[in-house]
């Protein structure tokens, strides 16, 4: 059966393939292009969506495109970038300016069928630099966006010709944050392009097991198997195209584990019968001394990452296994998030594609069969290859674990771009009536399409939520240099805070195991744990009021993919019992919430 599809044409937007996620979700399969790929490749498709991307239209750049595409006679729709493309190639006007980030409300002009069964006024999310002030003749606006109910309006937010049909949307349909963003693609792609819905998860299985078998050959696959859901979802994948007897299974303590991890992760192995080759080795002094005295965050997970091969090549060898594929249970976001997409910014480096690996990838010799699947995709094929929903549903875990949860330190204050902070940051403190300090270190996290490494700010007030999060947006909006607003949990007000010196050592992850034991267990026990998406606990050397010891921060988090996310609130009990807890445990000073979303913050810390 062939199924009808549309391109999404990756210009390299952070966001790129969550839209063709998007749209897979609506039964329509969608393929990622490349702007330069040749018109043939498109004819065939019923729609065509245009990314966004961190390049501005409004000088140029990324221009070189293939514009054979605007002369098929196939509805196409651009998000952001895309929009202004789109409106540049039909005469309109884009200039660099204009700047919108967050939430906005799209006002919608008139009935058309891109908003069909949507309201008036819609949420949606923005994220650019350049906008566009004038269409060409055959365009009209289709909705203006505006910030609040008195801000500017900002025009042209959306734009459309019904003669072309070429339509355009400054805003993100692909993300959460704009509510009824599906609705949008789903009229796009089901109305405008007139798509069957055909594509299923089942027919999908049965070509992924096609594929595997065919990549595979008559060789063997080495799985490290870390015993997180992608991992598992792969075993049991390959253990099925391949049978369990050319399936060779590792589970590595590396020691950045949770604690008792490895003893439950091959149980549940064991569990699934793919336990025929399954072998174990504890490697955890290998890493610790590979990391010894390492302090920066890229450093540590290359390290990791590198060292995972080095147990790996050693381990294969040992058990004597010539010809072997290396499985991976790598997902999309693993690929995007690293630059894996020729375009998209490095917001970090993920262990499962550092050199070493992509030198295998290169030789092919890695074999990765949920590389274009985003995790709730993967928890759905797992649900129908009959793995055990606990651990279907199992919270992510990053692949370098604990080693991206414990900060590390050379003792050093950075308070760079201060002068101009903490005057802002007081300002706003004093409006909510409340104190803001900033803190002496960075984070990482991503703007625009872009990563960040600025500055954490740590706020005492009362208990009220939504106020939190909303004195957390005013400081991102109002205060340069901040990806990060923390809710502090000690006992009295913090005055003074000063990094420790600190690396990665057995002591610091005993410490962080047990705080990450405590919280899943609260969790688990005021039954949250399947109501957020993850919760990372981070251990941060920075010491309170000269308490000589460290801070834990907790950052339970709500999101559907990862990709965007937002702080998830504990309920009142819980977050009592954590201060109880993890207070007591000897060498915590300190104890915080992490209420930033993503953007401005990513999940993990660093
Ligand atoms: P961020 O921190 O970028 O995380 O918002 C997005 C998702 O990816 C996971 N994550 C990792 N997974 N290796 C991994 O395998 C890594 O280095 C890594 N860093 C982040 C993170 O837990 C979240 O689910």
């Amino acid at each position: 059966m062939t199924h009808d599809t549309i391109a999404v044409v990756d210009f390299g937007g952070q966001y790129a393939h969550l839209i063709a996620t998007k749209v897979r979700r609506l039964h329509v399969l969608a393929e990622i292009r490349q702007p330069e790929d040749p018109t043939p490749l498109f004819a065939g498709c019923k729609g065509i969506i245009l990314s966004g991307s961190p390049s501005l239209s409004a000088f140029g750049e990324d221009s070189a495109y293939n514009k054979d595409i605007y002369d098929l006679d196939i509805p196409i729709l651009g998000f952001c970038f895309g929009h202004q493309e789109i409106a540049k190639h039909y005469g309109g006007t884009v200039v660099h300016g204009g700047r919108e980030w967050g939430r906005a409300d799209l006002h919608i002009a008139g009935p058309h069928p891109l908003f069909g069964g949507l309201g008036p006024v819609e949420q949606v999310w923005m994220s650019h630099f350049d906008s566009v002030t004038s269409v060409g003749p055959d365009f009209v606006e289709l909705g203006y966006t505006r910030l609040g109910e008195t801000g500017e309006p900002h025009r042209y937010a959306a734009i459309g010709s019904d003669k072309h049909r070429r339509y355009g949307l400054q805003f993100h349909p692909e993300v959460d944050d704009t509510v009824h963003g599906t609705d949008m693609i789903r009229n796009f792609v089901l109305g405008i392009c007139g798509c069957r819905p055909s594509w299923t998860m089942e027919r999908y299985l049965e070509e992924l097991i096609e594929r595997v078998r065919q990549q595979v050959g008559d060789r063997s696959v080495f799985l490290l198997a870390s015993g997180g859901v992608d991992s598992t979802v792969a075993a049991r994948l390959f253990g099925l195209a391949i049978g369990p007897s050319r399936l060779h299974l590792l589970h590595v303590d590396n020691g950045l584990m949770r604690k008792d991890e490895s003893r439950k992760v091959l149980q549940t192995l064991k569990d699934l019968g793919l336990d025929e080759h399954l072998h174990f080795v504890d490697a955890s002094d290998t890493f610790l001394n590979a990391l010894r005295g390492v302090v920066e965050p890229e450093q540590k997970r290359r390290i990791i990452g590198d060292t995972f091969i080095q147990v790996f090549e050693r381990e294969a060898e040992r058990l004597g296994i010539q010809t072997h594929l290396l499985g991976q249970g790598t997902i999309y976001p693993d690929t995007i998030e690293t630059g894996g997409t020729r375009r998209a910014d490095t917001i970090k480096t993920h262990h499962n594609r550092v050199p070493i690996i992509e030198q295998m990838i290169a030789e092919g010799r890695v074999v990765e069969p949920l590389a274009e699947l985003y995790k709730v995709e993967v928890r759905e094929l797992g649900e129908q290859l009959g793995v055990p929903r606990e651990m279907v549903w199992r919270h992510p875990f990053p692949g370098p674990g604990l080693g991206v949860r414990l900060l590390c330190s050379n003792g050093c204050e950075d308070r760079d771009g201060f002068e101009e902070i903490e005057p802002r940051l007081a300002g706003v403190a004093r409006r909510f009536g409340t104190r803001a300090l900033a803190l002496p270190i960075r984070s990482v996290g991503v703007k625009a399409d872009l990563r960040s490494y600025e500055h954490p700010v740590l706020v005492s007030a009362e208990a009220d939520w939504d106020r939190l999060l909303e004195l957390a947006s005013t400081i991102f909006r109002e205060v340069p240099g901040i990806n990060r607003c923390l809710w502090y949990l000690g006992t009295t007000a913090v005055s003074r805070v000063r990094p420790l010196a600190a690396a990665v050592t057995r002591a610091r992850l005993d410490l962080l195991r047990e705080a990450d034991a405590i919280v899943m267990d609260g969790l688990r026990r005021y039954g949250m744990y399947h109501a957020i998406w993850q919760c990372p606990t981070v251990l941060v050397p920075l010491e309170i009021d000269g308490a000589g010891s460290e801070m834990v921060i907790v950052r339970p988090i709500r999101s559907e993919r990862a990709m965007t996310a937002t702080a998830a609130r504990l309920p009142d009990g819980l977050v009592a019992d954590l201060r109880e807890r993890i207070l007591l445990l000897p060498g915590v000073g300190g104890l915080a919430i992490d209420i930033t979303s993503k953007p401005p913050g990513t999940i993990e810390w660093e």
